[in-house]
């Protein structure tokens, strides 16, 4: 029996409606897995399926109720008679640099999206971020020049381009602090040995013997390697390692 077989067995049937049709589909479901319950076939508006890829925007509206909702089909629940469509893609505008001329201040920033000045501080992205994310508050730190409190706020965003469906200035919100975040990484983050050190580790082959002793595994022992792999605790504290490095 499959999962969602099985799964329809345990739950009550309910209606929602797709793209303006109506479907029967188990209360126990994710809208994506709803959706593919009702003989959907994703091939754009799915890729992680864990809520992080962003690629799944998904908005409704609820049968009485003015306000319009937003989630990740693959993590928000259905619920009965709500009516919904997906919005995988949101056309921004998207601007190129030169990343060795581009400076590192919210002044370059401007120049590159100087819709950036348009925003009239409604909050109406704040509100629709399905990651809650402060994104006015992000936008009013890039207009006021702090690239790193910009790139701080913003580190939760996952691309899915909802803000910008609900921007009355027009901006790209996600794009813009993409930038912002790079321009840290890139050019303010202090040094990183670490990674540096890695960086001339890989250059030098340290892990070649690991990478071709993996290249030979079968399928089958790649998955039981990944499912039987040490993971991080939830919450662990910063100084939590597993017991085993081989490999790394
Ligand atoms: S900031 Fe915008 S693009 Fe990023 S997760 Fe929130 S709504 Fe999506
Ligand atoms: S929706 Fe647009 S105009 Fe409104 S606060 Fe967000 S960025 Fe500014
Ligand atoms: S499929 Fe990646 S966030 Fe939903």
């Amino acid at each position: 029996m499959s999962t969602t077989e099985a799964e329809s067995l345990t739950s009550k049937m309910i209606p929602i409606f797709i793209m303006g049709k109506k479907y029967e589909v188990p209360d126990s479901l994710t809208i994506m897995k709803a959706m593919e319950y009702a003989g959907y076939k994703f091939v754009r508006g799915a890729g992680c399926r864990g809520g992080i890829c962003g690629a799944c925007g998904t908005v409704y509206r609820k049968p009485g109720d003015y306000r319009i909702y937003v989630g990740l089909a693959c993590q928000t629940m259905v619920e009965p008679k709500m009516y919904l469509t997906q919005i995988p893609f949101y056309p921004a505008n998207r601007q190129n640099f030169d990343w060795e001329e581009i400076k590192a201040d919210g002044g370059a920033v401007g120049q590159l999206y100087p819709e950036l000045y348009r925003c009239v501080a409604c909050n109406a992205c704040t509100k629709i971020c399905p990651m809650d994310v402060e994104v006015m508050d992000y936008i009013a730190m890039i207009k006021r020049g702090d690239i790193e409190e910009a790139k701080r706020i913003s580190f939760d965003c996952i691309q899915c381009g909802l803000c910008a469906s609900r921007c009355m200035g027009e901006l790209p919100q996600y794009h813009i602090a993409q930038l912002v975040r790079r321009l840290y990484g890139g050019k303010m983050a202090p040094d990183t040995p670490h990674l540096e050190q890695m960086v001339e580790q890989i250059a030098a082959g340290y892990y070649q013997d690991k990478l071709e002793e993996l290249k030979q595994m079968s399928e089958d022992d790649l998955k039981k390697l990944y499912s039987d792999r040490q993971q991080e605790p939830h919450q662990a504290d910063e100084y939590w390692k597993p017991e085993s490095n081989e490999g790394l």
